[in-house]
């Protein structure tokens, strides 16, 4: 019988129905990667989510991997080429989750631009005492407004399709040009003109720590900066040293450095930032479609068939 491990519990019944496979999921005790190390031992697929590093270690452990099957359409968090060098399958959920998190992308950008967390934070500590003013808590406007995305993958797409609702003008920098209805430019002129620079790239050597001080420092000091892919694609104490000397007016962030983030962490205590804990996908709808996504990825693989998407 073949046996499957799962690293998460994962919404949705999509695994239910495969008496024939012997499937293992983390019982959510204990330490997760003690747990894959003797389990991935003679499994021959599992499914894992982007917080699971699945390494050499990990991969040098299993004698009869097939797929890696990660629910997430990042894949940072593995070791791919080593994978495939292995013979071993690696798939991901990519399209499922792109509007949704260009939702999120949109709705922090929003947040920032006008005060809405504070706003709400505000009242719940009783600090709403003068009624309406016409300085009171004055935002920056969106709409019609320049909209700088790096990276024109996917999710830089569907940021790109909702800023037309807005009558924004869109421009963006890409590794190379897409036929997208924007505005081609280079990186320093992106920096220097948007109103809201949208970070959409994915984590690889070459992105790492793209956004630094010194592209910041491009960037015009009433500018919003708003990450939703990967945190380390920006150096995050840079952007600490940015909004602490104006040089932009503020932040929107879904994505951090080393997640999970607290109160002990700089922005936090920043009041022209906005965080979310890493909600980019997470609707229900999304998790769902991205549950049946990878599931269907996994048995593909293991059936002989063609997995939906594999990398
Ligand atoms: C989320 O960050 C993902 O990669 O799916």
């Amino acid at each position: 019988m073949m046996k499957i491990i799962v690293t998460r519990q994962l919404p949705g019944n999509y695994l239910d129905g495969h008496e024939n496979f012997d499937i293992r999921i983390f019982p959510g005790n204990g330490d997760i990667r003690q747990w894959i190390l003797s389990n991935i031992v003679d499994a021959d697929g599992i499914i894992v989510t982007l917080n699971e590093r699945i390494d050499r270690e990990i991969i040098d452990r299993a004698s009869r991997l097939r797929v890696i099957s990660t629910y997430s359409v990042g894949y940072d968090h593995i070791d791919v080429e080593y994978a495939k060098s292995r013979g071993i399958t690696v798939t991901y959920t990519p399209e499922v989750l792109t509007e949704a998190t260009a939702d999120l992308i949109f709705g922090i950008m929003l947040a920032a631009a006008r005060n809405i967390v504070a706003g709400d934070s505000l009242i719940r500590h009783d600090g709403w005492k003068s009624g309406w003013k016409p300085g009171f808590m004055l935002g920056s406007e969106v709409h019609g407004k320049t909209l700088g995305i790096i990276g024109m993958g996917r999710i830089g797409n569907a940021v790109l399709k909702r800023s037309r609702g807005f009558d924004m003008k869109p421009i963006y920098y890409s590794r190379s040009i897409h036929n997208v209805d924007a505005e081609y430019v280079d990186l320093d002129y992106l920096l220097s003109e948007s109103d809201f620079v949208v970070i959409a790239l994915d984590l690889n050597s070459e992105t790492f720590h793209f956004m630094n001080y010194e592209r910041i420092s491009k960037m015009k000091k009433s500018a919003f900066l708003i990450n939703g892919t990967r945190g380390k694609v920006l150096n995050e104490a840079d952007l600490v040293r940015a909004l602490e000397n104006h040089i932009i007016r503020g932040a929107a962030l879904d994505v951090f450095e080393n997640e999970p983030v607290d109160s002990r962490n700089p922005l936090a205590s920043m009041e022209n930032v906005v965080m979310t804990p890493h909600l980019g996908s997470a609707t229900y709808e999304t998790r769902d479609r991205m549950a049946e996504t990878a599931v269907t990825n996994l048995f593909n693989v293991l059936n002989g068939k063609r997995p939906l998407y594999k990398l």
